[in-house]
């Protein structure tokens, strides 16, 4: 790293490498694993259906929001909300918070991911079931790879904004694409495959509930890295050039895309081998490598699904230790490499508790009934997240003055943003009304 690089922030290079980037943060094991698993629950095209609509009005405003108060702040996500209003910095640094636990989990849980790797590169079959609760329940090795992960993170995030982050979503997020498009004709083209791609689209609107539109919109946020200061942070690298309305909307864009795909490669596959599309972890590391491992050619796209969820887990990675980064090197002035040791040191240590929560230290609950991982998971997505959104929605909203907030959106009026009138509603009224119904139900105040 040369000694500029090391004292100014640095720039995305492209336009393109700030769009890849942010759609890497978006795009993450919530697509892959969580998108599909929700459309097979709640009534196939009907929850796509509402998906989509909650992404439009709601999904898109949080992310221009976002990406305009971070240019405008040009630092990180702390000194962003401070620097519009003094005070407000503490949501930022809750943010940071969030996404430094998120990581804690998030990397043990991509270590799995890489588990799976070497496990398709060595072997084609074996009892998928009793191999995941062996792996992840042990004490040391799911450790291990944690620590693999969070080393690659950091390698990547030390080397700065063009030359890490930038230039490793310019070849991750290309190789994602191609992988998963080649996974999804795969199955696609599987006997009975026609029935799958049925059950997949068409809507059954009786599922639809309370319960089913809360699940749509918490992973709307979720998917889309909301609420934690992660596009604030990015968006302070985006060049005062950047058109936000257009690529706040490219960004929305490319993550539905890739869930919509990630249903299409997966639910036709749990359908014909007469699996349920089973919850979360279960689904991705039982139920698809079984039917992997019985396909025709299953090794190889085994390995290459592995392979496309280890990269969006790892572009997602990547964002998370950002934000906590450009904190310490913007607040207290650290050098980039120091900051990033000393930050994979902490989450290293938190990293080591959530991974035992599998297994050793599963039972120990002290946390409202919670072990630690399930607590973390628990505090971030449903506090935490919802709380940093509806900061986002009211300091844009209201805090933030129409004028200044129009000059930044619009690059000082030669950009066209011809909804900003309904954004702005949707800052003031819709966004906080939305979030603060999600909060009161995660609390157990308002139940749906
Ligand atoms: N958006 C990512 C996903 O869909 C997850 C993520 C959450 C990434 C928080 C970064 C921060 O999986």
């Amino acid at each position: 790293m040369s000694k500029k690089e090391e004292t100014h922030r640095g720039l995305w290079s492209s336009n393109m490498g700030f769009l890849l980037s942010a759609a890497g943060s978006a795009i993450g094991l919530g697509n892959l694993w969580k998108f599909p698993y929700l459309v097979g629950k709640y009534g196939g095209g009907a929850f796509i259906i509402v998906y989509l609509i909650l992404v439009v009005v709601l999904g898109v405003s949080i992310v221009i929001a976002e990406i305009t108060i971070g240019r405008h702040g040009g630092t990180d996500a702390y000194g962003s909300f401070a620097k519009v209003k003094k005070g407000w910095g503490i949501f930022g640094f809750i943010a940071i918070l969030t996404c430094f636990f998120i990581l804690s989990y998030y990397s043990v849980i991509a270590g799995w991911v890489l588990r799976y790797i070497v496990q398709f590169a060595t072997t084609t079959s074996g009892d998928f079931g009793a191999f995941f609760k062996g792996f992840i329940s042990s004490p040391i090795e799911p450790i291990i790879y944690a620590a693999v992960i969070l080393v690659i993170t950091s390698f990547i995030v030390a080397r700065g904004i063009a030359g890490g982050i930038e230039k490793a979503n310019k070849i991750l997020m290309p190789l994602l694409f191609v992988f998963i498009i080649f996974v999804a004709v795969r199955v696609m083209t599987l006997d009975g495959a026609a029935e799958g791609l049925k059950f997949y689209f068409k809507p059954d609107f009786s599922k639809i509930s309370g319960e089913s539109i809360l699940a749509a919109l918490g992973q709307v946020f979720f998917s889309l890295s909301l609420g934690m200061g992660i596009l604030i942070t990015y968006g302070s690298y985006a060049s005062k050039k950047t058109n936000i309305p257009k690529t706040s909307l490219t960004i929305v864009d490319l993550d539905t895309l890739i869930a919509l795909l990630a249903g299409l490669a997966i639910i036709p596959a749990v359908f014909i081998f007469g699996q349920e599309p089973a919850a979360g972890p279960k689904l991705i590391f039982i139920v698809l490598p079984q039917i992997f491992a019985t396909m025709p050619f299953g090794q190889f796209f085994g390995l290459m699904f592995f392979a496309l969820v280890f990269f969006a887990a790892l572009t997602s990675t990547i964002s998370l230790m950002e934000v906590v980064v450009a904190y310490v090197v913007d607040q207290f002035k650290f050098k980039r490499s120091s900051a990033v040791i000393l930050i994979s040191l902490k989450l290293f240590f938190v990293a080591i508790f959530c991974s035992l929560s599998f297994g050793p230290i599963e039972k120990f609950t002290p946390f409202f009934g919670k072990n630690v991982f399930d607590f973390l998971d628990f505090l971030t997505s449903n506090i935490f997240l919802p709380i940093g959104g509806i900061a986002v929605c009211l300091l844009t909203g209201w805090v933030f003055g129409a004028k200044a907030l129009e000059a930044e959106l619009t690059n000082n009026g030669t950009v066209k943003f011809k909804l900003i009138k309904v954004w702005m509603f949707m800052m003031k009224f819709g966004g906080p009304v939305i979030l603060l119904a999600i909060l009161l139900n995660a609390i157990g105040i308002l139940k749906f």
